[in-house]
């Protein structure tokens, strides 16, 4: 695909810079020429979760593996993929090891971007990691990267390993607080958003994920908090703060499914409205999603599920087959409906034409898990509506 200016997932911008640069790109990755003369390697292949929650190392291996078999000079190896602390050294170790021809500088140089808006965050990093002992390593990612002095932060490699797990991990600690504030908002009748506008005026907390919703997903997140954790306990340590993040997320994942039974004690025989599937809005990825773990626990009940996301998802279709309907319009999810579960906040959702709950749906009862709608805006439609740390809006009796 790569070979025909097509990217294999939906991230903004991408395709067209790969189109702008196509000259300078060449995806020959399987071939030894790739290797020739080559001044500087950057490692980026995933680090997946193994079951104990460590993270698997198997694909940096296999790139440092090829680097070691073909390369021709000598060179530098950049680890981008989010690595447990100490695997530079390892990396290190494992090449003085097993080559003896060539000398390779290894740096670790975590990744920050995030899904959606990973080109605009690439191209203007807040800030650049390098964690190396090498002069000429620094040197060389310098050059490359061309950003301004103040943006580097220069450490060793362990250092700069930890950097990315407490960062990842503080802004997934960030998203368990609130969400634990949401539900304390429920039980005394207060605000979630006026709570959030509070504290987000104090510069000193912040205005950044500090949205209460039914909690974080995606490739890294999930993954990273459980890394650090198990990192702790591999070094008879722990991190206390981060396995409470942990336990809170799962809690709050299903809290919707939760305020659901209120409604209907058994799902059995329901037909069920989706919107929104992936982690998060701009992207079409679905792993570690919250809207998944919903519907696959929705999947246990005899439910006729529809599935509404702004921008399709090959993924559903190869894993659910029929098992659910996928629909390319809100108003066709919602009919003859007996609930709405809202799961990811699509701009294309929350701009959407209020009155098509009323309209469509057999029952509307709507448990909006990403707070998408002003209350101001949805008490005016013959609804339940069910949010995040607000209060209930019930205009069916
Ligand atoms: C994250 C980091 O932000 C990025 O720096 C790192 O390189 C990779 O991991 P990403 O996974 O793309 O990026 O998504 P992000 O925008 O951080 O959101 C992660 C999850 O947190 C999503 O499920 C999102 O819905 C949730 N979230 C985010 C909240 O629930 N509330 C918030 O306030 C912010």
């Amino acid at each position: 695909m790569l070979k025909n200016d097509e990217v294999p997932f939906y991230e903004p911008m991408l395709e067209k810079m790969i189109k702008k640069n196509k000259k300078r790109l060449n995806y020959d990755f399987l071939s030894s020429k790739l290797y020739n003369d080559v001044d500087v390697f950057f490692i980026a292949v995933g680090t997946p979760e193994k079951n104990d929650g460590s993270a698997d190392l198997k694909y940096v291996y296999e790139a440092v593996d090829g680097i070691i078999k073909n390369i021709t000079k000598n060179t530098t190896i950049v680890i981008k993929s989010t690595v447990p602390v100490g695997t530079n050294n390892k990396i290190k170790e494992y090449i003085r090891d097993n080559l003896k021809k060539f000398i390779i500088n290894v740096v670790s140089n975590p990744e920050f971007l995030s899904q959606g808006t990973a080109v605009q965050d690439e191209i203007n990093p807040q800030r650049i990691i390098i964690g190396t002992d090498s002069k000429q390593a620094i040197k060389t990612i310098k050059d490359i990267y061309k950003h301004k002095d103040e943006k580097y932060v220069l450490t060793d490699s362990n250092t700069a390993e930890l950097i990315k797990y407490a960062s990842n991990s503080f802004l997934a600690l960030k998203i368990s607080y609130i969400n634990e504030v949401s539900n304390l908002c429920e039980k005394f009748n207060a605000n979630i958003e006026d709570v959030e506008k509070g504290m987000k005026m104090d510069k000193r907390i912040g205005k950044y994920f500090l949205n209460a919703g039914i909690g974080y997903g995606g490739s890294c997140f999930p993954k990273d908090t459980k890394a650090l954790e198990f990192m702790a306990k591999s070094v008879n340590s722990e991190i206390q703060t981060i396995t409470a993040t942990i336990k809170v997320n799962e809690k709050q994942v299903t809290k919707m499914l939760d305020k659901a039974r209120k409604y209907y004690s058994n799902f059995d025989g329901l037909n069920v409205a989706i919107l929104g599937i992936t982690y998060k809005p701009s992207t079409d990825d679905i792993r570690d999603s919250p809207a998944i773990i919903n519907l696959n626990k929705l999947l246990e009940y005899k439910t006729a599920i529809s599935v509404y996301n702004p921008i399709p998802i090959k993924k559903l279709k190869e894993i659910y087959k029929d098992r659910i309907k996928i629909v390319n319009n809100i108003a066709e999810t919602l009919k003859n409906a007996d609930i709405c579960f809202i799961f990811t906040e699509w701009q294309q959702i929350k701009e959407m034409n209020l009155k098509l709950f009323e309209k469509n749906m057999r029952k509307p009862i709507i448990l909006d898990g990403r707070n998408c709608f002003e209350l101001n805006q949805i008490k005016d439609y013959r609804v339940i509506y069910e949010s995040i740390g607000r209060k209930t809006i019930n205009n069916l009796n």
